[in-house]
């Protein structure tokens, strides 16, 4: 019997989500055995996936090098679309079904697939560094920057290729982390990223790992203005947990897609969110409510608005409660975007909701 991933979504509906064929997928020699069992591997898989407009690529420096070394660089052209190469599993129902097999039909699979919201937080991204400022101008570059639910690491990847500091990606789901942490590796990050057999706290469920395999997914070497890429084990309802383990916990930007989608939840983001700003206040020496931080700290939030709405709501009414109401900036973007990995779920409209905490 063929097993589908079926979410039940909040009205009680289940629905059912495809993605895009495995054939645009390139194999790589990485492969995920759970810990549970050796008898369902998982394949990881390179995509990609370009940013910003098309037709005009941004290069890596190596690149530009070799253009000019052969005069192939079209100068007209412009460099404001940047692509990016995941690591992933074949698919999020491949991942249900392994989850069914072991017995475990509950667990939650959505790490493994890439999400309209995750997309458009991304052309946000581009689109605000390259158009002169544009609608969020450089929000990341030279910032710590901390992401919520990572998934495969799609935009916190990203964040590091648009100049961020530092980029630490979280997920509760340890095999999301590892995706993460090879899709930052495979996109030339590897002196950076941080390897999962050096710390205890990321390699934990990890350990049979063979992260010298990852070394054979570096395709290009980056140079960047990122100091460390890492991915960690962080489940939002478990914040005191983490922060036992971790003695840097300073972010000026934090980042969620596709994150709010069930309730319980908003409250322990809002706290996670508000933890990072009061941390970054005292590590400035200035108490909450003071209004001359050197810079905003922000938190970029995307989810399509029909996803939830409630939630959203709930979580700036908590944020408003903790800060003070004329303390806390929202700003709202719609961005319509297609996800190649759901073709057939076509164009979807996403908010970019951008929160800024003086
Ligand atoms: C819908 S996916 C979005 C993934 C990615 N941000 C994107 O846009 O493509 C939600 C992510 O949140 C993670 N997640 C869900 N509940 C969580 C929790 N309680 N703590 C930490 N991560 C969680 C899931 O494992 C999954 O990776």
């Amino acid at each position: 019997m063929e097993l589908k991933c079926v979410s039940i979504s909040n009205s009680g509906q289940p629905y059912l989500r495809h993605r895009s064929t495995p054939g645009e997928y390139e194999p790589t020699n990485l492969t995920l055995k759970h810990p549970c069992s050796d008898h369902y591997p998982l394949d990881l898989y390179r995509a990609s996936i370009s940013f910003g407009n098309e037709g005009r690529k941004r290069r890596t420096e190596r690149e530009t090098a070799e253009d000019e070394a052969t005069d192939l660089l079209d100068k007209d052209k412009g460099e404001d679309r940047i692509e990016l190469s995941i690591i992933l599993p074949e698919s999020e129902e491949t991942v249900a079904n392994i989850f069914s097999m072991l017995g475990k039909p509950d667990e939650d699979p959505h790490w493994a697939d890439v999400w309209h919201g995750g997309i458009a937080l991304n052309e946000y991204l581009v689109s605000s560094s390259t158009d002169g400022g544009g609608v969020g101008g450089s929000l990341v570059r030279g910032k710590r920057v901390l992401e919520l639910g990572c998934g495969v690491g799609l935009t916190g990847v990203l964040c590091a290729m648009e100049g961020a500091k530092k980029v630490t990606m979280t997920d509760r789901e340890p095999f999301a982390c590892y995706c993460a942490i090879a899709s930052a590796i495979a996109n030339g990050f590897a002196s950076v990223a941080r390897a999962l057999d050096e710390d205890a706290r990321v390699v934990d469920g990890l350990t049979q790992m063979d992260a010298s395999l990852l070394d054979d997914i570096v395709y290009s070497n980056r140079s960047s203005e990122c100091d460390c890429v890492e991915a960690r084990i962080m489940n939002w309802f478990k914040l005191d947990e983490y922060l036992k383990e971790e003695d840097d916990f300073a972010y000026d930007v934090v980042i969620a897609c596709d994150c709010l989608y069930c309730e319980e939840a908003v409250e322990a983001v809002a706290s996670i969110v508000f933890e990072a700003f009061s941390r970054r206040q005292r590590q400035e020496g200035k108490g909450v409510n003071n209004t001359s931080l050197s810079s905003p700290f922000t938190f970029l939030l995307a989810d399509p608005p029909s996803r939830f709405p409630q939630n959203h709501e709930k979580f700036l009414n908590i944020m408003q409660e903790k800060i003070g109401v004329s303390d806390v900036e929202k700003e709202d973007t719609l961005l319509a975007v297609r996800n190649p990995f759901q073709r057939d779920e076509g164009e979807m409209v996403v908010k970019i909701c951008k929160y800024t905490f003086l």
